[in-house]
């Protein structure tokens, strides 16, 4: 039997956990999965169809719809990437959007809607190895992952670092901040999976580091995982 492994990193908003998770997927030959696109593509369903109205999701109408809700990933060869697809559209760049950004966290808290992405998530990991990112992969989807990290940052920083990445500069720094300073509590303290630190996590703040200098941090523990991994 071949030996496969789960990475799971989990971590704040806006903290550089898909850039890490990405890069070691690259290096590593493993899929990269970003659990945040799925509830991303899930709250942008309850935009277009009316199901969130003045920031209030209505219950009933989600759970009625959920299993006509499709999400996936396509790998795009061009890009080398994965985008995101919700029943056959490409949605990639409509999940980043801040009004998006802005509602995903009253999304993500119910539970029938993380029940379905949790099963999802699993069977993803099941035949292959897969990197994925989000806030209770270690805790919840792949408890027994071989390696778990979280990762955080200076709310500021993150803030900073999500304000130059927007496109949309209608919205301003000070927005970019209370959006993540809001997802932060919710996603930490909501009654089903919050975020917290797995107990077997390595925990990284990268607020002084440069992307350089975290790969290669972490590139390093995942090589001597692998290591001593395949070698016994
Ligand atoms: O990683 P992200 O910022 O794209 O995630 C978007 C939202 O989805 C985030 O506010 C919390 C939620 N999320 C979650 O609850 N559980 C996950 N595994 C991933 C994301």
């Amino acid at each position: 039997m071949t030996k496969k492994i789960n990475i799971a990193i989990d971590g704040h908003s806006s903290c550089g956990k898909s850039t890490i998770a990405k890069a070691i997927a690259r290096q590593f030959g493993m899929h990269y999965i970003d659990s945040g696109a799925m509830y991303r593509a899930i709250t942008l369903y309850c935009l277009e169809n009316e199901i969130i109205q003045e920031k209030k999701v209505n219950h009933q109408k989600l759970i009625a719809c959920l299993d006509a809700i499709s999400v996936t990933f396509r790998f795009n060869a061009e890009k080398g990437e994965s985008e995101t697809i919700l029943n056959g559209k490409n949605v990639e760049s409509a999940i980043r959007e801040h009004k998006v950004s802005s509602l995903v966290s009253i999304v993500s808290q119910i539970k029938e809607v993380r029940d379905k992405l949790v099963v999802l998530q699993r069977e993803i990991g099941e035949d292959k190895a897969v990197v994925m990112d989000g806030r209770d992969i270690g805790t919840k989807v792949f408890p027994n992952a071989g390696l778990k990290f979280f990762i955080t940052a200076r709310a500021e920083i993150r803030a900073q670092r999500r304000f130059d990445e927007l496109g949309d500069k209608a919205v301003s720094f000070q927005q970019v901040l209370e959006n993540l300073k809001e997802r932060d509590e919710k996603d930490s303290n909501r009654a089903i999976n919050p975020l917290k630190i797995a107990k077997d996590a390595i925990v990284i703040d990268n607020s002084e580091k440069t992307e350089q200098e975290q790969n290669e941090l972490i590139f390093k523990i995942v090589k001597d995982f692998f290591f001593t991994y395949f070698l016994f």
